[in-house]
């Protein structure tokens, strides 16, 4: 008797073990790739982005995790060619005290559910492009569970051409504008002073009459990794370009948060120029075409995923 409850207990506990291990193996392949690996479980859309495809694991293998959390680690390369984009010249070791203190506002996980066979997540990126003028994609950009906007990109007064619904909005300080209690902001620093800045207009005034400037949930802020950034510019735009474009960059986190990708809003005009559904282009002679950004490289990207049906593209009016 005594001898079989010993061989149980080996057993449960062997078997414990076995269990723990395999489960924190599967983890960390997780967080070592996010690629899509074959016999992923996949999704309830018609097509899954999870679903296995050489050519777009072979260009999600070298991603970091596309936001920040406590325990993002990003390497001195990284910072450096994050640095280099703008003119912050202040060292590392800021930028890793700024990120420390950023978490003790900020969430500490991002909400991001995971592909799951019984939902089918679908999102729509909605760039500023002019091509929305006319298009009527209102409804249909407000079918999507989850709708992406960037910057300004308002919708009062837009509704019929690009809906209403915003569950993200892409910022960065300048373009930030206030939102409403459950949409998430997701800032795009380009400088440890941007980190700053998160930090100052969340941090609770001392005189709470004072106005912090900005309206959002504090609760609902995602901050893109710098890491994430440098991954787009070398891996998907081969280096074009002083560094992505917040439409691009928005894209490609898309494919981390959704099953199925719409992408609305993109393409230059007939001369060039990134123009917007919301203003008329000025002194065309003045403007930088596509401003720091390898505009025409972008498009071929789109165009490429698009190819590989890894999103539709509506290219407007
Ligand atoms: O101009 P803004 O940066 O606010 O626009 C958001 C994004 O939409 C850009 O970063 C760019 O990727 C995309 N865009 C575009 N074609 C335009 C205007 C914007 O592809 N005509």
């Amino acid at each position: 008797m005594k001898r079989t409850i010993c061989f149980f207990v080996t057993l449960t506990w062997i078997t414990a073990i076995a269990v723990f291990h395999s489960s924190s193996w599967i983890s960390s392949v997780y967080q070592e790739s996010f690629a899509p690996q074959e016999n992923q479980s996949l999704c309830a859309c018609h097509k899954c982005l999870t679903e296995y495809d050489p050519w777009l694991s072979g260009m999600m293998k070298a991603s970091p995790e596309p936001f920040l959390t406590p325990k993002t680690n990003i390497s001195e390369d990284d910072f450096k060619w994050w640095r280099r984009i703008q003119t912050d010249r202040r060292s590392f070791s800021v930028y890793n005290q700024t990120v420390n203190k950023l978490f003790q506002i900020f969430p500490l996980s991002i909400d991001m559910p995971g592909s799951s066979p019984d939902r089918c997540r679908t999102c729509a990126v909605v760039g500023n492009s002019g091509n929305l003028n006319g298009s009527h994609y209102g409804p249909l950009i407000d079918f999507h569970d989850i709708v992406i906007r960037i910057n300004q990109g308002p919708t009062k007064g837009y509704e019929r051409d690009v809906g209403n619904k915003t569950t993200h909005r892409v910022m960065f300080p300048v373009s930030a504008t206030n939102l409403d209690n459950s949409t998430h902001f997701v800032l795009f620093a380009f400088k440890i002073r941007d980190l700053e800045w998160l930090i100052k207009t969340f941090t609770p005034k001392k005189n709470s009459n004072a106005d912090s400037g900005l309206k959002a949930n504090k609760d609902l802020v995602m901050i893109l990794n710098p890491a994430f950034m440098k991954y787009v510019h070398l891996n998907w735009l081969g280096k074009k370009g002083q560094y992505p474009s917040t439409g691009f960059l928005t894209v490609i986190f898309s494919l981390y948060m959704c099953d199925e990708v719409s992408v609305f809003g993109f393409g230059a005009d007939k001369h060039g120029i990134w123009n917007h559904y919301f203003e008329k282009v000025k002194h065309l002679s003045q403007r930088k075409k596509t401003g720091n950004h390898p505009g025409s490289v972008e498009a071929e990207v789109l165009q490429d995923l698009y190819k590989h049906q890894k999103i539709s593209l509506y290219r407007g009016w």
